[in-house]
This record gives C-alpha cells, sequence and structure tokens, in this order.
C-alpha cells in the first residue's frame, strides 16, 4: 500500500539520489538538476517548504516540494515526481491532493507550478488537478553559490 507522509531528515539521502536523475528537473546546462543535500535537509526543518513522500514497503516511490510564502499567501510546486516502475496508478494525483490539503491548512490562496513544456504527464497530473494553463515564459537563472552549479559546467 503506498503512503504519503511528511518527509523527514532520514529520506534526504534517497530523496537526494532520486531527484539528482530525474532530467525533468534540469533547466540548463549550467545549473544543478535538483536540491543539494544540505538544502534539501534544511528545507525539511523548515516551514516555508513543505516535503511529502509516497512511501511503499519502506521504499519512497515518489515525492512532491512546494515553498509557501505566507506574506503572499502562495504557493509554488517545484518539483513532483513518482518513480517510473510506479507511474499510473494514481501516486502523483495523492501527492498533488495531500500537497494541496496541506497548502489550505496553512491558509494558502493561490498555487502556480513550471512544468517543461515536452512534459505530457505533469501536464495532465495538474490539469486533472484543476490547474489553469499560462503564459510561457523563459527560464532565466543565476547561481549565487557553487552549490548550485554542475561540475561539468565550472
Ligand atoms: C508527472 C508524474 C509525477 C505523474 O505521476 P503518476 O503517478 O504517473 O500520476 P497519476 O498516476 O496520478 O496519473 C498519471 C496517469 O495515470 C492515470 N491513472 C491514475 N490512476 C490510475 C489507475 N489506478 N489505473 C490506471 N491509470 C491511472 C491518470 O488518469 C493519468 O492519465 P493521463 O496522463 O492519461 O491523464 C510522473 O509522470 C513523473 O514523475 N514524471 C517525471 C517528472 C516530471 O515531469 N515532473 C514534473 C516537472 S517538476
Amino acid at each position: 500500500m503506498v503512503t504519503v507522509r511528511e518527509a523527514s531528515l532520514d529520506d534526504v539521502e534517497n530523496l537526494h539520489k532520486i531527484g539528482e536523475g530525474v532530467h525533468e528537473f534540469s533547466v540548463n546546462d549550467g545549473t544543478i538538476a535538483f536540491w543539494p543535500k544540505d538544502t534539501l535537509a534544511e528545507a525539511i526543518s523548515s516551514d516555508d517548504v513543505i516535503i511529502l513522500v509516497a512511501e511503499e514497503q519502506s521504499s519512497i516511490v515518489g515525492f512532491v516540494i512546494a515553498t509557501y510564502v505566507s506574506g503572499l499567501r502562495k504557493s509554488t510546486i517545484e518539483n513532483i515526481f513518482v518513480t517510473p516502475e510506479r507511474r499510473e496508478a494514481g501516486i502523483g494525483d495523492a501527492l498533488l491532493k495531500n500537497l494541496l490539503d496541506v497548502l489550505a491548512s496553512h491558509g494558502c490562496q493561490y498555487v502556480a507550478t513550471l512544468v517543461p513544456q515536452n512534459a505530457a504527464a505533469a501536464a495532465g497530473l495538474y490539469k486533472r488537478a484543476g490547474f489553469a494553463r499560462g503564459e510561457t515564459f523563459v527560464w532565466l537563472d543565476k547561481p549565487l553559490s557553487g552549490s548550485f552549479k554542475r561540475l561539468s559546467a565550472s
């Protein structure tokens, strides 16, 4: 059975191992695709980040990471992922539904996310949950420390 729960510090290694290999999280060749381990650990302990994991037989089969800025009552969903062999079984829907429930309990009034233009499964997931498609933007970024630079680009 799959359960959805909040991530704990014990999950950092596994979350990082899974997340760094997800090509849909990559935004360009110079920036790392996923959060550094120490950033993930801080995120788990912080009030402004929500990380939920889907767990099956003690293994993480999916996760969702979102920020919540209470001053703006706004959330941004940063990453959602389900392991390929467990897709199309409703785990992505369950992660998103749980996240929206947690955000509502925090007083969140607006939630947005960015998905790659060719990520059809992600677009379908968000559409089913009632998200409306908006403007198409160009991603611009700038690492302010070495920890967000890809080693191959430095
Ligand atoms: C996007 C993603 C998280 C979806 O996860 P998922 O667990 O497969 O999502 P769901 O199972 O809830 O829904 C996927 C499909 O399965 C269908 N489905 C859900 N439950 C089902 C079930 N019990 N039996 C059969 N099909 C089912 C859904 O209707 C949906 O179909 P559709 O895409 O044709 O509309 C996953 O594809 C993924 O990890 N992609 C790579 C990462 C990514 O792109 N992330 C977004 C950018 S950050």
